[in-house]
């Protein structure tokens, strides 16, 4: 909910205690946005839930809010429609007032959060020694946007990168290379992550076929927990090898991260079983230790057991996760924790979040949210797959994306016979290249699963990445054709008038709404799709026909108007970044 709509619900509710007495302070105005334009922006629907209570018609009760109700600074006089609906039409002069305001306000409106919050986003946090796959790519790009607002709402955030790098995967992969190729374990880049990880494929096929090998692995893996130098020394460069790697990709991406892998937490691990067992949770299940759930069944509709250290004494991927989960809680003090993965890993956080509430360790001002998200499938429908049938590698896939826009400006240029520098033209295709991946990624509802196409994503036209970079480059044309500095414009200077006018000025200012529901529901699609509407009013407002001039409109509304187009460039710019997305000038 928008200023102007906490205000007016105030004075609804204002109105209904002077119309029906005390006994109706904190009952809700029902204070929504119209449903259609024709009838205002605002209607409040209260008088139709309390026909019953005070037995009358609700028309009759409508008529006695809006007799006490004083909304004339920010509304026309109210109008009763319906069976008892009250219409608020925002007046011309607050619209304009309300963004003046904005004009001014770097932040265009949007507040920063009342009480910021410590708030941890957990994201990215690939696996040591694999391929970091498109699963990571939308995590990374997904929770860097999530992260990105809670910050500008003024939150205490921590980017945290829960990375793979501890478990009995090293325990093979070291054994393995112990045998083939024992210099990798000593020296620095001795391999890249390409060979790591047909190596380590190896290494796992060894382990399901050798006994063993497996045993040679298990060794390895306790020699590694119990601190081993020289199988540290291994693990260290393994992690270093796959880091560098890592480290491409986000810095293609732009993504900052804090790193604590899963490794971080292992002192902690005997103490998590310990607590369990402490608070009387904890069931021996065929020499497992382990706490059963409530509401998961195996097929034969027993309850299952969360296990959280194995017969062979050795921990897992939940018992890390509730080691991080107490640390954060104790240590970060976070009040709300943020897991940002595959749909599929869904069981999974339901029930660590289970056991450690059951446990007590959540209090009652800390939420544990898994935001969970689909797959991302070919154009085929299937998983995305290399010809060759392997899993693509993000910096192909990144790179692909890059100088498919290289060779989409190139042609571009041509029809318009346009000359531009060499370092133009590669910088404008890394944006909308790398700007096209992430807002694909963004502008879907993150928990369905999305079809990856190259030539959707990099389309000028629909809800893309270049279509809104587009917008506000041409924005700054109109700056460049009429030499006006945006920055000069003066303040009050808006006057509505024009249909198209009205309806982005009104959208403008739902800037806020949007972010607010973004901070609570943790889907970026709502940013992408009020960019993308705001974009088209925009083009609605700019268009020969429909819209009005703005050059070479006359004095004061060509100053209005251009402080229309700048608050669009500013909002979309602003926008944007929080998606992770840069703008530019030209393109
Ligand atoms: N490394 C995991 C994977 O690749 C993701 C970790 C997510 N974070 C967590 N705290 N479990 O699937």
């Amino acid at each position: 909910m928008n200023a102007t709509q906490e205000k007016l619900k105030a004075q609804v509710e204002q109105a209904l205690i002077a119309a029906f007495g005390a006994d109706f302070a904190g009952v809700d105005p029902i204070l929504v946005p119209a449903s259609n334009p024709k009838f205002g922006d605002y209607q409040a629907n209260v008088a139709l839930s309390l026909s019953k209570k005070l037995g009358k018609q609700p028309r009759a009760i409508a008529g006695a809010i809006v007799e006490k109700l004083d909304v004339s600074e920010i509304c026309e006089p109210p109008e009763i429609a319906g069976p008892g609906f009250i219409n608020l039409k925002l007046k011309t002069a607050y619209l304009e007032a309300q963004l003046n305001a904005i004009q001014a306000d770097p932040r265009l409106g949007v507040p920063a959060a009342k009480t910021p919050k410590r708030e941890i986003v957990d994201f990215s946090s690939p696996n040591i020694a694999k391929e970091m796959h498109v699963g990571h790519l939308r995590s990374t790009i997904i929770g860097d946007s999530i992260a990105r607002i809670l910050e500008f709402l003024g939150h205490d955030v921590l980017r945290l990168n829960h990375v793979g790098d501890w478990g009995t995967q090293f325990g093979m992969l070291i054994a393995y290379l112990r045998e083939v190729y024992p210099d990798a374990l000593t020296t620095a880049n001795a391999l890249d992550i390409g060979d790591l990880v047909s190596f380590y494929r190896k290494a796992k096929l060894r382990f399901d076929t050798d006994e063993i090998f497996q045993e040679t692995a298990r060794q390895e893996v306790v020699r590694l927990q119990a601190g081993a130098e020289d199988t540290l020394h291994a693990w260290r460069l393994l992690c270093e090898q796959s880091r560098q790697e890592f480290q491409i990709i986000y810095e293609l991406l732009d993504i900052k991260l804090t790193e604590r892998g899963e490794s971080f937490y292992n002192p902690l691990l005997p103490g998590v079983v310990e607590d369990l067992e402490k608070s009387g949770l904890l069931v021996e299940n065929q020499g497992a230790k382990c706490v059963f759930l409530e509401g998961f069944t195996n097929r034969e509709g027993e309850p299952l057991p969360l296990i959280v250290q194995k017969s062979d004494g050795g921990y897992n991927y939940a018992t890390t996760d509730l080691a991080s989960l107490s640390y954060r809680i104790q240590q970060d003090r976070a009040k709300r924790i943020i897991y940002v993965t595959d749909a599929g890993q869904g069981n999974h956080f339901a029930q660590f979040f289970q056991v450690a509430r059951k446990a007590g360790w959540i209090p009652d001002d800390v939420e544990l949210v898994h935001v969970p998200f689909g797959l991302v499938l070919g154009e085929n429908g299937k998983r995305i797959q290399t010809r060759f049938g392997d899993s693509v590698r993000l910096r192909d896939l990144l790179d692909e994306a890059v100088s498919r826009a290289h060779a989409d400006l190139k042609t571009r240029l041509q029809e318009e016979e346009r000359q531009e520098s060499e370092q133009f033209i590669n910088e404008v295709a890394r944006v909308v290249g790398i700007s096209a991946v992430k807002y694909a990624d963004l502008s879907q509802n993150r928990t369905s699963n999305y079809i990856f196409s190259y030539d959707k994503m990099l389309d000028f036209k629909g809800n893309t990445a270049p279509y809104m970079l587009y917008a506000y480059a041409r924005i700054q044309g109109i700056s460049r054709k009429g030499d006006i500095n945006f920055e000069e414009l003066g303040n009050n200077a808006v006057l509505l008038e024009h249909e198209t006018e009205l309806a982005l000025a009104k959208y403008l200012l739902q800037l806020d709404e949007v972010i607010s529901s973004v901070e609570q529901d943790l889907l970026p699609n709502r940013l992408c799709e009020y960019l993308y509407e705001l974009s088209k009013k925009f083009n609605q407002f700019y268009d020969r026909n429909q819209g009005v001039q703005v050059l070479e409109a006359q004095e004061p509304q060509r100053t209005s108007r251009l402080v229309l187009c700048d608050l669009t460039a500013r909002t979309l710019k602003l926008g944007l970044s929080l998606l992770g997305i840069q703008v530019l000038e030209r393109m």
